[in-house]
């Protein structure tokens, strides 16, 4: 055992690591050379789709002692999704440098990790692929469904309709307060298929979380008995010597790629997915995501892209259903190695589906084939940029139209309620600003609401464009993570306003109707934009995050570095 090396030691050393521990209550028997198993848990008030991860800390405890090993529950840092400023995104490569550095420096044989919302999961999974010991993800579980004067709301989601709905006189604001507390009613992550939702299923469809995981609410007792079940299956993993390197191979990533467009994932899933693949060194790019998608239908039928909520997804079935369907359909590559020891395929090979509505078949599929999230390419985004089909309006795939240009989402916040903007429903906006370094952090703002005088007469879509991300439970005809961005003087930075902007997502381009000539006097124009930060964390973040392409995590924590010490502490 790793942990042998801290536990076993004869000496002064040996006695400070057992002596101080011993303070907690351990008698001398578990320093008998069992497993060590880290519970690294992003437990916080501060992160509220996290805050009960303690409780599930505690059902992995049982399972870690039920198969002879000594659990240990450690605090990393909770990057929620919903309080911190400028964006949790800007803390996902901290957290996962927090997560890794803390595997490593501990004597640990095995860790169990504990993640909820949003950029948890991503954080965990690429801090544990770094420092490379046997590790299986337990995610916190979904909140119930939002119910709304007897309808289901789902959160995130719902929030973008009742803003329409109280800024064109639909909704009151005693109304939308109420609604508040309706939406968010369990504790539990994001209950749409958001990114947190998203992420949950690709860290099952990954290998590393035990099947069925994903989708328990966050109250449900099976979630509990699962995270038990995940405490006794560290034990053995760690036996096993089976790590993260051995799970996430590229056709894990294809498996989850595949899985993210038969659920209608999330759109942040690609950045990070992308960033994780870095961390492992399996290659991965964007044309991928297109390309393994192809042939996928998107089969749940989820909120935003649908009308159902995670909770149905649980009673109907939940991700091993799904996995299931992909292998039937040759689309899973069935013998990758998961945490349970066993293949994928053989993992879900009795999953049986409860309700059709919820999850669609391929023969009858809630969207067809190809309707995912599209890669698109041209003059506008060289490296790249997504669109979200499923989330779209069908009619706005092909459009063209007169850019209306922003260097920030401010300056478009600003002037978006003005009657007399000018604007109409064919206008193209182009947010800008919004990049990794641009930000910094790449915030989830590029589904800007529309401008108030076209929501008021009846517009509820228009092609949006920017250098940000979407939130997983947004919608709507919206451009995401071109790259490279505006603040890199990406082809972003030399949109006037008037130009004429195609889209036509059929054929995956995305084209400025300016000539390169044109292009060339303007970028010889263009200064750069002077960094805001000079110091702290945020400097770091802006002077080492890689583009949206790259899953924008940092240059330096690109790769594995293992989990060895080489040195003493005492
Ligand atoms: Fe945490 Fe949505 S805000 S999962
Ligand atoms: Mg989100």
């Amino acid at each position: 055992m790793r942990s042998a090396a801290w536990f076993g030691a004869k000496g002064r050393s040996g006695m400070i690591y057992r002596s101080w521990m011993r303070n907690q209550g351990y008698g001398p028997e578990v320093f008998d050379g069992r497993a060590v198993i880290g519970i690294a848990t992003s437990a916080s008030e501060l992160a509220p789709c996290n805050a009960h991860l303690h409780r599930v800390a505690d059902a992995v405890k049982r399972g870690v002692w039920q198969a002879g090993g000594f659990p240990l529950e450690f605090p990393t840092m909770a990057t929620g999704e919903t309080l911190m400023r400028p964006t949790a995104m800007l803390y996902r490569n901290l957290m996962a440098m927090e997560v890794e550095e803390l595997i490593r420096a501990n004597p640990l044989d095995g860790v169990v990790l504990l993640s909820g919302c949003d950029k948890t999961t991503p954080a965990m999974l690429m801090g544990a692929a770094s420092a490379d010991l046997p590790a299986i993800m337990v995610t916190g579980g979904p909140m119930l469904n939002g119910k709304y004067r007897g309808r289901d709301v789902g959160s995130g989601t719902a929030v973008w309709r009742f803003e329409e709905d109280l800024k064109a006189g639909r909704m009151t604001q005693e109304e939308c307060f109420f609604a508040e507390g309706c939406m968010a009613r369990s504790n539990g992550h994001c209950m749409t298929m958001g990114t947190a939702s998203t992420m949950a299923c690709l860290a099952e469809a990954l290998g590393m979380q035990l099947p069925g995981s994903a989708t328990w609410p966050a109250v449900d007792a099976r979630r509990f008995s699962t995270a038990e079940q995940a405490g006794r299956r560290i034990v053995e993993l760690v036996a096993e010597d089976l790590r993260p390197s051995r799970v996430l191979t590229r056709q894990a990533f294809e498996n989850a790629i595949r899985t993210n467009a038969a659920i209608g994932g999330s759109t942040n899933a690609i950045v990070h997915l992308l960033a994780l693949a870095g961390r492992v060194d399996v290659e991965l790019d964007l044309d991928d995501f297109d390309r393994l998608a192809a042939r996928v239908p998107t089969l749940v039928n989820l909120m935003p892209s649908g009308s159902f909520l995670m909770e149905d997804f649980c009673y109907a079935g939940g991700l091993p259903v799904v996995l299931r369907q992909l292998a039937d359909a040759g689309l899973l590559h069935g013998e990758q190695v998961t945490v349970t020891g066993k293949a994928i395929a053989e993992v879900v090979a009795r999953a049986e589906c409860w309700n059709r509505e919820v999850i669609t078949t391929f023969d009858e599929p809630f969207q067809p084939p190809g309707t995912g999230t599209a890669v698109l390419r041209g003059n506008l985004c060289p490296r790249g940029a997504v669109l979200k089909q499923s989330a779209a309006s069908p009619e706005l795939l092909v459009h063209g139209g007169r850019a209306l240009v922003f260097d920030s989402v401010e300056d478009y916040h600003a002037v978006c309620d003005d009657p007399d903007l000018d604007v109409d429903a064919d206008t193209v906006l182009v947010i800008r600003g919004a990049g990794p370094k641009g930000y910094p952090g790449m915030p989830e703002v590029s589904n800007v609401p529309l401008p108030a005088k076209l929501l008021a007469a009846g517009v509820r879509d228009m092609v949006r464009i920017c250098d940000g991300r979407m939130s997983g439970t947004g919608y709507g005809t919206v451009v995401l993570h071109v790259a490279p961005e505006s603040a890199l003087g990406g082809p972003l930075a030399l949109v006037h306003t008037g130009d004429w902007i195609e889209l036509d997502v059929p054929s995956r381009r995305l084209t400025l109707e300016v000539d390169d000539a044109e292009l060339r006097r303007r970028e010889a124009r263009l200064r750069p934009t002077p960094p805001v930060y000079t110091s702290g964390y945020t400097w770091l973040y802006t002077e080492h995050v890689l583009q949206a392409d790259e899953g924008a995590d940092f240059d330096f924590l690109r790769g594995s570095r293992g989990h060895e010490v080489p040195r003493e502490s005492h």
